[in-house]
């Protein structure tokens, strides 16, 4: 009979909404810990012999590298796993594939393109399943990314209530356009998580879409979050104190005129150039999860310059991972006696080996 592992299910880090202001304040609070240790010297082998199955089939350079990064300062492995080299939902079912996988390793970070599917792969697994970042216009988001991002804007105002903070994201933020603006969703689940006021700036035809108003108005019941919807990135930036762009076209999307198509809607309107970032609060801070186009949706005066925040946010998903992974995998090593019960046992048998 088959019998399936005495593995607890553990909570999977698919959609930020599915956590508590206090469960992501504590992933924040424990990533910033873990970063300061790491800049004084000390990577605690947190997560030993465990190990984190990366399974991309899309392009990445910070989430691969800062999940693989993470599990080795924490004292665990990654196997990165690319494209179609192992039977992903090909010769055998996505939850076949999703249990196995799942016996051998201690959680599994997924690039699979659509959340669903995602979702898919996480109801036969029987460890964490963390979405690497997933495009379609259902529930994609980019959870992970926006853990670095709240990292980044603590760092950079460490004694402001997030309530009075206010964010500015420009650019498309209609996922159901192309399936672009899942960091878009993401942050705008945070700000209203965290009671932040949220300024939401697209071109027409690029606008929230009605339902993640609703979901963001919802949200805002209990936390009094706020929110303001304009085409004009200047109508409240003189209050603003974080400017997020985003990618304008993507490489991997690009089927025939999809550059071409977008660009005159976004560009330059809705570029974030120096007049726009002198326009807002004195501190204010500038991010884009990149990859990204210089002097396309941040001039490159804007991305070297004063306000910057790009580089310390990019650094920050090494530590946001190792947060999170902290925070999902973390158990008590188990007691002095289970451990001389088990090895006594072993070495007792190897001793007697019979052909020793
Ligand atoms: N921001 C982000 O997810 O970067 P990668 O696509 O390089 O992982």
């Amino acid at each position: 009979m088959r019998k399936k592992p005495n593995i607890p299910r553990n909570r999977h880090f698919l959609k930020l909404t599915d956590f508590t202001r206090e469960e992501l304040q504590e992933i924040i609070d424990l990533s910033m810990m873990l970063k300061e240790a790491h800049y004084a010297g000390v990577d605690l082998p947190l997560l030993k012999n465990k190990s984190l199955a990366i399974l991309f089939s899309e392009l990445s350079t910070r989430t691969r590298i800062s999940f693989e990064t993470a599990m080795t300062q924490l004292g665990g492995h990654a196997l990165y796993i690319s494209g179609k080299t192992i039977y992903m939902g090909e010769h055998e079912t996505m939850r076949d594939t999703s249990e196995v996988i799942s016996r051998m390793t201690d959680a599994a970070v997924l690039r699979i393109g659509k959340h669903e599917t995602m979702e898919e792969y996480a109801e036969d697994s029987f460890t964490p399943v963390i979405d690497g970042c997933s495009q379609d216009s259902i529930e994609g988001t980019h959870p992970t990314q926006l853990i670095a991002d709240f990292i980044t804007m603590r760092e950079h105002l460490p004694d402001t209530p997030w309530e009075d903070m206010t964010i500015l994201r420009v650019g498309d933020l209609n996922l159901d356009l192309d399936g672009f603006g899942m960091v878009g969703r993401a942050l705008s689940q945070m700000c209203a998580i965290f009671g932040m006021t949220y300024i939401a700036c697209s071109p027409e035809g690029m606008e929230m879409p009605q339902r993640d108003i609703d979901a963001y108005n919802e949200i805002a019941k209990t936390s009094g979050a706020k929110i303001y919807l304009t085409d004009d990135p200047y109508k409240y930036i003189d209050k603003v104190d974080f400017i997020f762009g985003d990618s304008f076209y993507f490489a991997g999307y690009d089927e025939e005129g999809f550059k071409e198509r977008r660009m005159p809607k976004l560009f330059p309107k809705y570029t974030i150039d120096q007049k726009l970032v002198d326009a807002a609060k004195e501190n204010v801070g500038v991010l884009h999860c990149m990859p990204g186009h210089r002097d396309v949706e941040l001039t490159s005066e804007v991305w070297d310059g004063p306000h910057s925040l790009l580089f310390e946010e990019a650094e920050n998903r090494l530590h946001a991972q190792k947060g999170i992974l902290t925070w999902l995998l973390y158990e008590r090593q188990p007691s002095e006696e289970l451990i001389k019960y088990h090895k006594g046992r072993i070495e007792n048998f190897l001793e007697h080996r019979v052909n020793r």
